[in-house]
């Protein structure tokens, strides 16, 4: 049924245009007193309160955030949603770390109780960051899709989920089959791809866990289910590369692995990338296939500095979005994934810039999820996932940002000083999902 109209009023910031192609002042579209308008779940209209206000329908419901920004909601290209119970675990890098924590809390999800209750804590801690579109990977129990999948219906997020392939080593309770997770993920996609906003991403965890017979299933399920994602892990962690190199000796990379199962086009999504060489960088950027960088995860993990920038080159630019990765990941606040990411870049001596952080959480991310035509722009006829920041969250943020001098300057220290406390309401599919000052959700 048709609901109400609704315009959100604020200060509008979305893209134009890419800030790794043009100068990132230029990228950024602007409205200091703007009006967004949302018609059946779309926005209908972007432009100034001034001008918009007198041609609103005549029942709209006008929505006042003060100073605060109207952002495309985030979009986090890699995250895990088993691992919200292990996050802030301590001491391991990532070997060690997927088998003392990992292994033994993605073991519970065998109750699909426990899938359910940590899909709901997940999926409010996502709203919480102003996050209204996430990659995720589940378990390698079919029921975890459901649960996630099904709380996303709920919320009316449009969200990418798939059943974790694994069919060696990994412990004996957490492995599937070729056979098993073939039609596992079949009967998922039927079951959940295109089903209202929700997609399925094929899912093999990564090299290590999967025989070349299951990643060969994996290539059959992506090839033969046009618009299903793929997603796995790259190139993360030293010793996690050597264990590849020996289990795919005949296979000139790490990425040449997935490549000979056909796994690596539009669609794919690599999660880290850390560790990859011009050819794999080239080899992305000509099969259309999409990097997530997971800066907060690298850092945790120690796994290593990603290197934005080569992956951006504007001679052969890579698809890239910004990845959470919870819970190796540190966070599900964008703001703070943002904040380390300038930091990672400026190890390799490159200076991200706030146009180009919030890009790549937004525009960018949707682009590198080949969804830029739906999600991640403030702009008419795209799907209404908003997130409304506050620039005086906290006291320390309001003195500051009182300071700034220029629409990018408060990006930059929104990016650096801010998290989840930030974010004053998310809307989903022109619903608000979420509302910081009455802390409530949909
Ligand atoms: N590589 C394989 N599995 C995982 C995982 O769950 N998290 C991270 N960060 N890397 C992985
Ligand atoms: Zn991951």
């Amino acid at each position: 049924s048709a609901s109400r109209p609704v315009a959100l009023r604020g200060r509008v910031v979305t893209f134009r245009a890419s800030p790794f192609v043009v100068a990132p002042s230029d990228s950024l579209l602007t409205e200091e007193d703007g009006l967004v308008l949302i018609v059946d779940g779309k926005i209908s209209a972007v432009g100034p309160a001034a001008v918009l206000t007198d041609t609103l329908p005549p029942d709209t419901k006008v929505i006042s955030y003060g100073d605060s920004l109207i952002s495309a909601g985030f979009i986090d290209t890699h995250v895990h949603y088993p691992q919200l119970p292990v996050i802030a675990s301590w001491g391991e890098q990532l070997l060690e770390w997927l088998e003392r924590y990992v292994f033994p809390a993605e073991a519970a999800f065998a109750d699909p109780e426990v899938a359910k209750d940590t899909a709901k804590r997940f999926m409010a801690e996502l709203l919480r960051s102003g996050t209204t579109t996430a990659a995720v990977y589940c378990t390698v129990h079919a029921r975890s899709v459901d649960a996630f999948l099904a709380e996303s219906e709920r919320v009316g997020t449009r969200m990418i989920a798939g059943k974790v392939l694994m069919d060696r080593n990994a412990p004996e309770n957490l492995r599937d089959t070729v056979r098993q997770g073939y039609d596992d993920s079949a009967a998922l996609i039927g079951r959940w791809h295109g089903k209202g906003r929700q997609l399925y991403a094929v899912t093999p965890r990564f090299a290590i866990t999967s025989t070349p017979e299951q990643l060969e299933a994996a290539g059959e399920l992506f090839r033969g289910h046009p618009g299903v994602f793929m997603q796995t892990h790259l190139a993360e962690n030293t010793e996690e590369i050597e264990t590849v190199r020996r289990l795919f000796p005949e296979r000139s990379s790490y990425l040449d692995v997935y490549d000979h199962a056909g796994l690596v086009g539009p669609r794919s999504v690599f999660g880290h990338a850390v560790h990859i060489g011009e050819t794999e960088f080239c080899r992305c950027h000509e099969s259309d296939a999409a990097l997530a960088h997971c800066p907060t995860s690298n850092l945790f993990l120690g796994s290593g500095a990603f290197r934005l920038f080569d992956a951006l080159d504007p001679r052969r630019p890579v698809r890239t979005g910004l990845g959470t990765d919870v819970g190796a990941g540190t966070s599900l606040s964008h703001l703070r994934t943002m904040g380390e990411a300038y930091k990672v870049a400026l190890m390799s001596g490159h200076r991200l810039h706030a146009a180009q952080a919030f890009w790549l959480a937004t525009a960018g991310a949707a682009h590198s999820l080949h969804l830029d035509d739906m999600i991640g722009t403030v702009a008419p006829g795209y799907e209404a996932d908003l997130c409304i920041l506050d620039p005086r969250a906290t006291p320390l943020l309001a003195w500051r940002t009182e300071r700034c001098e220029s629409v990018e300057e408060l990006l930059f220290v929104l990016m650096t000083l801010g998290d989840e406390r930030c974010v004053r309401a998310t809307w989903a599919n022109g619903r608000r999902v979420w509302d910081r000052d009455s802390a409530t959700f949909a």
